[in-house]
């Protein structure tokens, strides 16, 4: 009978390792052969979630699964932690199969079972190892799959050719291979041993021979070195726990997004940007203060991507997750952190991604805050890069006349829907949205002039000529300004030629 629990392997498996880059490429190969894909996992355990690190369903994943073929064991084995029979490994996998797993050490036998050493995730072309799951506990240098920030992070970079990039706590490595794949050369640093260990095999997993994987504390292993890009999802909770290495920085309060901002700018080569995860204690009155402050004296203009502001509760849930089984370990813990954020004056927390970008004239930058919608993110590192740019073409007009005389053009992913309701014998329009359909997912209400003034930006005639047509009143076209040069910043118009 097969096993139909989670169990972890016995004693602690070093992580997996490449032993050389054929064969993990090849590894990599044959999984995806049999099945080990995003689409066809999903598929088979009847889930559109993605693959992230939890499987709160394992119950019922494994009675779809079942344990007749290859895919289920594999699945079995390195995304749900569940050991299969000796009989069931060499009924089901295939040889080869079997030899590349046990050579980079992904397979360990404990009498009658296998079990798998390291869970493995597809992320669409990637696939990443990491711990399993449920193998945190005690383990401070436990390393985790990638988690929606990280997802986030990915989606944020703003990505250009042939650079040299830095992934600064690069943990199971994914910003570091994503950053393989246009970058000239990419170094990744991590202060955990074991981590940098499932980087470089997950670089070797997916080809990635451009990494180069350096031991550190934060900048150390890169002083004095310059780069074109930077991205960073450090361990930026606000935490008064040092458990994990992943999570916990150990440092008071949001000191470690601090540092991190503020050591950037000198790791960044002139015109580079930086993307960089961070938390900070947020004061309603003005959200982006603390991080302004600290990029006092940068030289670098800044987006601050606000992707969300948690109260204390809410942030001492989410991180604390993994205790969701010990209730009274849970509890006790929601308590020492709640306590922490009482003692430190903290009501709520932000969350962002901070995009710099190094000036190249050395005087100091801009911040601006844009609020991203909870909702998923998706890839906008060109609509990011576009912001900056935009914020450059908009500080050379400098009067409301010379922006009045340009033509302006609604980009081309933008889009308009309405809502109407059928009402007294006659349709109403309830909503009118404009949103984009790629990029930041930006959506703005609307009202019926604004759309009529979207109509007419076409390119073919200049914002005066448009919102003449658009509006009637002079308070109305100090509005429709107003409003187009909001749309020009945040990527819903562009500026013509
Ligand atoms: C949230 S994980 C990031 C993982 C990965 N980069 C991602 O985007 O999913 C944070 C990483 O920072 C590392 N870290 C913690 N303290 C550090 C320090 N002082 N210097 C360098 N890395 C550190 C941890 O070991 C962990 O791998």
């Amino acid at each position: 009978m097969e096993p139909v629990r989670a169990v972890p392997p016995p004693g602690r498996p070093d992580p997996p390792r490449a032993e050389c880059p054929q064969a993990a490429v090849e590894l990599a190969r044959l999984l995806r052969v049999a099945g080990y894909e995003s689409h066809r996992i999903q598929e088979r355990l009847a889930t559109g979630d993605q693959l992230l690190a939890r499987s709160p369903e394992l119950p019922s994943y494994l009675r779809r699964l079942g344990d007749a073929d290859e895919l289920a064991v594999l699945l079995r084995l390195f995304l749900l932690g569940v050991p299969v029979t000796h009989l069931r490994l060499d009924e089901l996998l295939g040889r080869q199969l079997k030899v590349l797993l046990a050579g980079a050490g992904l397979l360990i036998q404990d009498a009658e079972v296998v079990h798998g050493t390291a869970r493995l995730v597809p992320h669409d072309e990637l696939l990443i190892a990491s711990d399993h799951a449920g193998a945190a506990e005690a383990h401070a240098d436990h390393v985790p799959g990638v988690h929606r920030p990280s997802v986030a992070l990915a989606h944020l970079t703003v990505r250009g050719e042939g650079e040299l990039a830095l992934d600064l706590c690069t943990g199971n490595g994914i910003q570091a291979i994503l950053l393989a794949a246009h970058a000239e050369r990419v170094v990744a640093t991590d202060v955990n041993e074991r981590a940098l260990a499932y980087a470089a095999f997950n670089a070797a997993l997916n080809g990635a021979d451009n990494v180069e994987m350096r031991l550190g504390n934060f900048f150390e292993p890169v002083e004095d070195e310059r780069f074109d890009l930077v991205v960073a999802n450090p361990p930026y909770v606000v935490s008064p726990e040092s458990a994990y290495l992943f999570r916990d920085s150990g440092m008071p309060g949001d000191a470690v997004s601090e540092n991190v901002v503020r050591a950037t700018p000198a790791a960044l080569a002139p015109g580079g940007f930086a993307c960089l995860l961070i938390a900070w204690a947020l004061d309603p009155d003005d959200p982006a203060e603390r991080p302004r402050s600290w990029l006092e004296g940068s030289g670098c203009d800044a987006f601050l991507l606000h992707t969300s502001t948690d109260d204390p509760i809410e942030t001492a849930t989410v991180w604390n997750r993994d205790l969701l089984d010990r209730p009274q370990a849970y509890a006790e813990a929601l308590d020492r952190w709640l306590a922490y954020y009482r003692e430190l004056g903290i009501e709520q927390l932000g969350y962002a991604c901070l995009v710099l970008r190094k000036r190249s004239d050395g005087r100091d930058g801009w911040l601006e805050a844009q609020q991203l919608p909870r909702a998923a993110l998706r890839p906008a590192g060109r609509h990011v890069r576009k912001l900056f740019e935009t914020r450059d073409r908009m500080s050379e007009i400098d009067s409301d006349s010379v922006l009045l005389d340009r033509r302006l053009r609604v980009v081309d992913d933008a889009v308009v829907t309405q809502d109407t309701r059928f009402e007294g014998g006659r349709w109403h329009v309830q909503n009118l949205t404009l949103r984009l359909e790629n990029g930041l997912p930006f959506s703005a209400e609307i009202d019926p002039p604004t759309a009529r003034l979207i109509r007419g930006l076409d390119g073919s005639r200049t914002l005066h000529e448009a919102l003449a047509a658009a509006v009637d009143s002079d308070a109305a076209l100090e509005t429709g300004l107003a409003l187009a040069r909001r749309m020009l910043e945040t990527g819903f118009l562009e500026l013509g030629e």
